[in-house]
């Protein structure tokens, strides 16, 4: 007698898998494949980790008090509007927990962040994926003209990954004043310490006007704490209510809040790492234009390569010179700036390729 075995929930197996770096046999000099910061956290801030690790016998603060206490003055918003997650992608798959009702629409843009019909799958609703416009950014008309009665909820991600593209404040406005005052907008602005000034705008200004809007931060990039995995969302009472309500009580380890907690009292660190990130961004950009190569004018610590079927080619080259980029096949690869040396490492890849070196 044959026994079933358990089933995951429909949906799972339409989940797609998160890509990795390529692999390759020579070794990796410069990782620029997963946009994460070229420096290490400070020294006070790897002070505060011990610290905490000397109490981890003992829970952090409820709901990650502390670190919201932190962020409410940092960001300017009462505590009852900010909650706080282990990343800022947990916080997205907490987010759609509590407003997506099973088999209902999430409209984003593609492409985007890969994660993001992850999520949707994983949460039990349906990816509407709307084509970006042909200069790579946000197709806004598109994705308001998307939204019907089973959508519950909508991504826009800002500047976007992987394109770097990136909307201003009037743009955002008027998009939020076609969306129905039921549907949820996450604005994902992992990137926003990175946008360019001409386009940089504080999202928080938009709340009161726009209480269905959610902004979604992280510590990942320009607080240089990928690992440490720590995230925060700001929107209204309700929303930040409705999200505590699935949240894990304890939803930020007691090293990440201390981590996150010390680094938003050095601006100095994060202002410092933002003007690398910039500067390299404009140095890598003369590089890759003066190769010949098609560059989407980026606002994030990262840049985008449209090359469609090459984008392999190009991918496989450079990990041969020793650095790892994100490949989407068949449409373009990522390269990660910030780092000291990458440009002059990719421009020496570039000119080998050239000569057939
Ligand atoms: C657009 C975007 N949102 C969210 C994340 C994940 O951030 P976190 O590390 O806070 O989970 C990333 C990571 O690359 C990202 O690119």
């Amino acid at each position: 007698m044959t026994h079933p075995s358990p089933q995951p929930r429909t949906g799972i197996a339409r989940i797609p898998v998160y890509s990795a770096a390529l692999p390759g046999t020579t070794p990796v000099l410069f990782r620029a494949s997963s946009n994460e910061a070229a420096t290490a956290p400070s020294e006070a801030v790897v002070a505060a980790v011990t610290s905490a690790t000397r109490a981890g016998n003992r829970y952090p603060a409820l709901h990650g008090a502390d670190l919201v206490a932190a962020l409410a003055v940092a960001v300017g918003q009462p505590a009852s509007r900010i909650a706080v997650g282990d990343g800022s992608l947990s916080l997205l798959n907490y987010l759609l927990l509590a407003f997506l009702e099973p088999g209902h629409k999430v409209v984003y843009a593609w492409r985007s962040y890969e994660a993001y019909p992850i999520c949707v799958l994983t949460c039990g609703g349906e990816p509407a994926a709307v084509p970006l416009a042909a200069d790579h950014s946000h197709d806004l008309d598109a994705m308001a003209a998307a939204i019907d009665e089973n959508t519950d909820v909508i991504i826009l991600c800002n500047p976007n990954n992987p394109t770097g593209t990136a909307f201003g404040a009037d743009a955002l406005a008027a998009f939020l004043a076609r969306v129905p005052s039921h549907v949820l907008v996450v604005l994902d602005e992992a990137y926003r310490d990175f946008t360019g000034a001409a386009v940089a705008f504080e999202a928080t200004e938009l709340l009161e006007q726009h209480p269905n809007l959610v902004l979604l931060r992280t510590f990942s990039k320009a607080y240089a704490l990928a690992g440490m995995r720590v995230g925060y969302l700001v929107g209204s009472e309700e929303i930040v209510a409705a999200v505590a309500a699935v949240l894990p009580p304890f939803p930020v380890a007691a090293a990440g809040v201390a981590a996150a907690v010390t680094s938003l009292g050095e601006p100095v660190v994060r202002e410092a790492l933002v003007r690398t990130v910039v500067a390299d961004r404009e140095r890598m950009t003369r590089v890759l234009t003066a190769a010949g190569l098609p560059v989407v004018p980026g606002h994030g610590n990262f840049l985008w390569i449209p090359l469609g079927d090459e984008a392999a080619e190009l991918a496989g080259r450079l990990r041969q010179a020793g650095i790892t980029v994100r490949l989407f096949a068949g449409e373009g690869l990522r390269i990660t700036v910030g780092e000291p040396g990458l440009d002059q490492a990719v421009a020496l890849a570039l000119a080998a390729g050239e000569t057939g070196a």
